[in-house]
């Protein structure tokens, strides 16, 4: 009998997984259509592509051939990856508007008075946790365009003040995040408002997929670095999920393109909101519902993304449900590296994945090795989504020790 849970940890093994030889339905992620997303994320002029960092030291430690971080706390100077999202859904909304192809389009164009002018003005609306409104609202004022941002009960204020800087109308509600999806929807409704939301229901498909889809090229980009520098792709990546799109779009983007050889691709996700862990165990998709209470603000999402949930069901291999320690701990792991390792600024739902692995590497390598497959062979690959985006909580937990662990 597989043991399921640890003191921090409970896992589940996807038994609805699809040979990788038989994956189906992953063409809107093919390398042609994400390679059409890139070139409207790169005509922003603050666009780079952000470190993929190679932590050899930290390979060592834990007995594995490499251990590679994509740093996406570089993002466009916004901290977070999420804009690579938001800002292709909009430009995708604004190329359908316009009748154009997105590809022909850059912020130039779209802020050209020619172009505003026929586009008017035009109000965006989403629900966030901080980081996906941070990006729509970012790249609504970039657009010359307005933008309202809601947050879920018990957001912190530092991420709302972060939004507002940013030019949004933004403010808390009382209810959890998924009940603040609705009222967004219901207000874009109401006043004509278009939703840029990251999870998909029946009838609103295409925003989440641009999403999603804007996500993957985060994938296209580490995956052109590897074959740049003649690196061997990663034999298992973590990812962590919310709603689940971001892990949808690149766990997608890697198993289109490497097909039957596609790494092993494991779901890691909070405690408090674990309907991926769930719906794994059961077979079945599964809600959380309730204040989804986790220091992990960015994954405290109850309701899988539907279009995500079909992908990761056929891909993802397993899922790890975790406490806030494990979190706390791979924020500290990740900020003060070994030997000369690059230190890299992880915030709480950036760093579960790392943390999750040092646990069991530490605590139990044989578990690790015996049903993850995680040996001297291995090549893992991790995201960080977000850096220090609340400072105090980021000090609070690396400075004073918060959310602690033994083990
Ligand atoms: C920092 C961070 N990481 C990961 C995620 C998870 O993304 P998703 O909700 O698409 O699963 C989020 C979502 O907001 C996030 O803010």
């Amino acid at each position: 009998m597989i043991e399921n849970s640890f003191m921090h940890v409970k896992w589940a093994v996807n038994k609805r997984i699809q040979p990788k030889n038989a994956l189906k339905d992953l063409g809107h992620f093919s390398y042609e259509k994400i390679n059409n997303v890139l070139p409207f994320q790169k005509s922003h002029k603050n666009y780079s592509n952000t470190p993929l960092v190679s932590l050899h030291h930290l390979a060592n430690e834990w007995n594995v051939e490499a251990v590679q971080v994509k740093d996406e706390s570089q993002r466009f100077g916004l901290n977070a990856f999420k804009v690579m999202g938001g800002i292709y859904a909009i430009g995708q909304y604004l190329a359908k508007r316009l009748d154009k192809p997105v590809e022909e389009l850059s912020f130039e164009k779209l802020t050209s008075p020619e172009i505003k002018e026929r586009l008017g003005n035009i109000t965006f609306i989403t629900a966030t946790d901080g980081n996906h409104g941070r990006g729509v609202a970012w790249a609504a004022r970039e657009l010359g365009q307005q933008s309202v941002v809601y947050m879920p009960k018990g957001s912190s204020k530092a991420r709302l003040a972060a939004i507002r800087k940013e030019g949004a109308h933004a403010g808390i509600t009382n209810v959890n995040y998924d009940e603040t999806v609705k009222l967004c929807a219901r207000l874009a409704e109401e006043n004509g408002w278009v939703l840029i939301q990251d999870t998909a229901w029946e009838g609103y498909e295409d925003i989440p997929l641009w999403i999603m889809q804007g996500y993957a090229a985060i994938a296209l980009e580490i995956i052109e670095e590897i074959e740049t520098n003649d690196v061997q792709p990663p034999t298992h990546i973590f990812l962590q999920a919310g709603v689940g799109s971001f892990a949808a779009g690149i766990a997608a983007y890697f198993a289109q393109y490497y097909g039957a050889d596609h790494p092993t691709i494991i779901i890691v996700e909070p405690d408090q909101a674990d309907c991926f862990y769930r719906s794994f165990l059961t077979g079945k998709m599964k809600t959380v519902t309730g204040n989804l209470d986790t220091i992990m603000a960015g994954l405290a999402c109850g309701v899988p993304n539907e279009r995500a949930y079909r992908i990761l069901i056929n891909t993802a291999y397993a899922a790890f449900s975790c406490n806030d320690a494990i979190a706390a701990l791979g924020m500290r792991v990740l900020g003060n590296p070994v030997g000369d390792d690059r230190k890299i600024i992880s915030g709480e739902s950036g760093a579960v994945t790392l943390g999750l692995l040092h646990y069991l590497f530490m605590a139990y390598p044989r578990f690790a090795q015996e049903h993850l497959q995680l040996d001297k062979k291995s090549r893992i690959l991790l995201i960080n989504t977000e850096g220090d985006t609340d400072k105090q909580r980021y000090r609070d937990i690396v400075w004073k020790g918060a959310h602690s662990i033994r083990f």
